[in-house]
């Protein structure tokens, strides 16, 4: 039996009526607060994501889709000229053995090993190397015993190895080598989101939508995360997310937005009946703060770096911010020690982030601060925040976000900051579980064609009730008048009409509440508004 991939799952009736409701609301409260919906694509270029969300999270190097797309000609002809070049074969490619598995985990899993007289001679990506990778192959280089003067090479096509990269390869002992092959494209490498700030960003640098002023966005879809799956967290997920982006002369950077998108989330959750939630609340900095800041983590991790876990120790190195995503408990007493981000922030961000606090204290929003609440996104500044559930267990993060006012112009766009959020609506129904039934929606009549040559006037019937606007589930001609009371009763609904010879002569229908056994007989003419109120 074929079955739903892990991770993934499918929604049924009547959970996906407490989904729509989700849904329903959510919508109503955007439209409230000018809120505009916006759909990109599920997936997108990888480095997006690899920019945006950040190299050293573990989103992208660890729990990203990514595939090749019209990879294999390139590869093929890839590898096939670097053999020439280097051994003068003339078809060497089918004399090599297959391409290795490979060590690493996540993106460096794309990568082959070719191995040659039984060293490991080429080492490929099939996209843009990263420090990352470099490191990871020159550790794996030493790794492999007995192999004397190995040199570990990186070949890729031409334009994909970053400048800055060179003199990290030079120091780890990596050659470069890039190879230009005439009349084939690079591959393309795509991702499924693991989530869709980055997405909006890019569309709104590609539909220039700063000409718009404020952009108020929302978005609710499928996003994609390699996760080890457990209750709440899952391979797709789905988020409703908004962003609230344009240049600083809309008012973009104003703490009011934030407030307002803080205000915003506690509306709707109070709206969706969520209760029992807890704001948590920090500001990160800007690039400004972070440049001291970093410096002090890193000199704070030094001498401690050793003893913690492998991630931390890399991370303690190319992004120490990334070392308060650890969830590894024996490093937490060691990040506990480590400086906070507050004590680093500058005069301006300061009062950026005292002002956010003035309004939401105005507007009676409750909240606590968090000092290492850092966000698992390199895009965030200043403003970061998450609203955590205690019904949901281990994963009790409902919902998280922030500012990335810098994240734009990373992506090579005009300054715009912004800031958002994107709820975990997995998450978010199962904190509205118990109240499931309240929103299932049931028939208001159930219409029972009784005997030959009724199920077309049944049918003719229903149509004129539906384009009323009643829920109206339809029988068979076939089913004893017993069986249509018993499939009318398990579908909840409260009406029964009866359709036969007698009552289309009469052009009046037996309706009988199945609550109270009351029977009437109502004239066509009646029946929707009698349905109405008696459903
Ligand atoms: P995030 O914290 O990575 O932020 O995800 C937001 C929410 O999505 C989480 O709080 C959680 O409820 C839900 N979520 C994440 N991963 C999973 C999973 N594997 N299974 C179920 N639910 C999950 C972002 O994605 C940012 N883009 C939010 C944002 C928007 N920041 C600014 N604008």
């Amino acid at each position: 039996m074929i079955k739903a991939v892990r991770g993934t799952r499918d929604l049924l009736p009547p959970e996906t009526a407490l989904w729509n409701f989700v849904e329903k609301t959510v919508r109503e409260v955007f439209r409230a607060y000018n809120f505009h919906e916006i759909r990109t694509p599920i997936f997108e270029e990888t480095q997006l994501f690899a920019r945006s969300v950040g190299e050293e999270t573990d989103i992208v190097s660890k729990e990203m889709f990514t595939w090749e797309d019209g990879a294999d000609p390139a590869d093929f002809v890839l590898q096939r000229e670097w053999v020439i070049r280097h051994m003068g074969q003339t078809s060497p490619v089918e004399n090599l053995p297959p391409p290795q598995a490979s060590i690493p985990r996540g993106r460096a899993a794309r990568t082959l090993y070719v191995i040659q007289n039984g060293h490991p001679a080429l080492v490929r990506f099939k996209y843009g190397p990263t420090a990352q990778d470099i490191r990871q192959l020159a550790k794996d280089g030493l790794s492999w015993q007995g192999v004397d003067k190995l040199q570990l090479l990186l070949v890729t096509l031409v334009d994909t190895i970053p400048p800055a990269l060179k003199p990290l390869a030079e120091q780890q002992g990596v050659k470069l080598e890039e190879i230009t092959v005439e009349g084939f494209e690079v591959p393309q490498s795509l991702t499924l989101r693991p989530e869709n700030t980055a997405g909006v960003v890019r569309a709104y640098i590609e539909h220039k939508l700063e000409q718009r002023g404020l952009n108020k966005l929302y978005y609710i879809g499928p996003q994609f995360r390699r996760e080890r799956p457990q209750k709440g967290r899952y391979r797709q997920f789905y988020q409703i997310g908004a962003e609230v982006i344009g240049p600083a002369s809309a008012g973009s950077e104003s703490p009011a937005r934030d407030a307002e998108i803080l205000e915003l989330l506690t509306t709707l959750l109070d709206r969706l009946g969520i209760k029992n939630w807890n704001l948590e609340l920090n500001s990160v900095g800007c690039a400004n703060d972070r440049v001291a800041y970093n410096e002090a983590l890193r000199k704070a991790l030094e001498p401690v770096a050793a003893n913690m876990c492998a991630d931390c120790q890399r991370r303690a190195v190319t992004n120490p911010l990334r070392v308060f995503d650890c969830k590894v408990p024996a490093d937490q007493p060691i990040i506990e020690t480590l400086p906070r981000i507050g004590e680093f922030l500058d005069e301006p961000c300061r009062q950026h982030f005292e002002q956010v606090q003035t309004i939401l204290k105005s507007v009676g929003v409750d909240f606590q601060i968090n000092s290492r609440l850092v966000r698992g996104l390199d895009y965030y500044t200043r403003t970061a925040f998450e609203f955590t559930h205690g019904a949901l267990g281990a994963q009790n993060a409902i919902l998280g976000g922030g500012r990335y006012d810098g994240l734009s112009e990373s992506l090579g766009g005009p300054a715009a900051p912004g800031i958002g959020f994107a709820i975990g609506e997995d998450r978010l129904v199962l904190a509205l579980q118990e109240s499931a039934n309240a929103v299932q929606i049931k028939p208001d009549v159930y219409i029972a064609p009784l005997g030959a040559g009724m199920n077309s006037e049944a049918a003719k019937l229903a149509r004129e009730l539906r384009r009323q606007d009643l829920v109206v589930e339809l029988g068979d001609e076939s089913f004893r008048l017993k069986k249509s009371f018993e499939t009318a009763t398990k579908l909840g609904a409260r009406l029964i009409l009866i359709v036969g010879e007698n009552e289309i002569k009469a052009n009046a229908f037996a309706l009988k509440n199945l609550d109270t056994g009351k029977q009437t007989s109502v004239p066509r003419a009646e029946l929707a508004s009698k349905i109405q109120v008696s459903a």
